[in-house]
């Protein structure tokens, strides 16, 4: 595990960015997994950025989403379909055919999941997965729990991560409580982990999560076992460690 300690917000992203642009160079057809949330609004802006400078070229790369709502249509703008488009997909030269997010609209469970983990093998599996942390230690939507899920599944939402996320929405009764999201066994696989962290509240789940034990309580923790793992993170969250 790598820990790199930046000033704020800013500095934590343009490092992130840094790492993601790299690999996108010396890989041109690199498979990201992304997330969305507060946590890589900035990587996305700073990619944004250098590729209207002509510094980077996704033109080839193939995204595959962490997670999406049960229940939200694309074209909502709380859906993880919609954030991904508005805060980078449809600023950059990514093809379209090659934007994957599970779709929360299907209401076969089992065959949207199947249908995700054959996608992620087919492209044979994840160069660079992006992440944020949940107060909880949600990696993905992995809630705690007490084993580890492998594949992409179906999960009932925590308190802590409705309460975290109604700020996207009119009131907290409209968050979903449930979510696709990507397995732990799927992130793990993937060739190199990047988190960022960002603000005082997630001080503790950081400590928790990268000093204390590798539990399915604490979902992220068992990136401490992950062969090319980093965590980025400003300050404040770091202030603990
Ligand atoms: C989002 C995701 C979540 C977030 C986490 C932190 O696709 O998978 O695990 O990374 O909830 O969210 P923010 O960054 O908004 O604090």
């Amino acid at each position: 595990m790598k820990i790199i300690r930046t000033a704020n917000y800013e500095e934590m992203s343009r490092k992130a960015a840094n790492i993601i642009s790299a690999q996108v160079i010396m890989k041109p057809d690199s498979v990201l997994g992304l997330a969305t949330g507060g946590s890589p609004e900035g990587i996305y802006k700073q990619l944004i950025e250098w590729y209207n400078k002509g510094d980077v070229d996704f033109s080839e790369i193939t995204t595959i989403n962490l997670d999406e709502y049960k229940g939200l249509p694309r074209e909502s703008e709380q859906s993880y379909w919609y954030f991904m488009h508005k805060h980078f997909f449809d600023h950059v030269n990514v093809r379209p055919q090659k934007i994957n997010v599970p779709d929360g609209t299907n209401p076969n469970v089992e065959e949207e999941c199947a249908r995700y983990n054959q996608i992620i093998k087919s492209k044979g599996g994840i160069d660079l997965q992006l992440l944020g942390i949940g107060i909880d230690g949600h990696i993905g939507f992995n809630e705690p729990a007490d084993t580890y899920e492998l594949g992409t599944h179906c999960v009932d939402l925590d308190e802590s991560t409705i309460e975290a996320n109604k700020r996207y929405f009119e009131k907290k009764e409209d968050v979903p409580r449930q979510a696709f999201t990507m397995g732990i066994g799927t992130i793990m696989q993937a060739k190199k982990v990047l988190m960022v962290v960002n603000g005082a509240a997630k001080a503790d789940i950081v400590r928790e999560a990268f000093f204390g034990p590798v539990t399915p309580r604490v979902p992220a923790s068992i990136l401490q076992m992950h062969p090319d793992f980093t965590l980025i993170g400003d300050a404040e969250a770091l202030s603990k460690i």
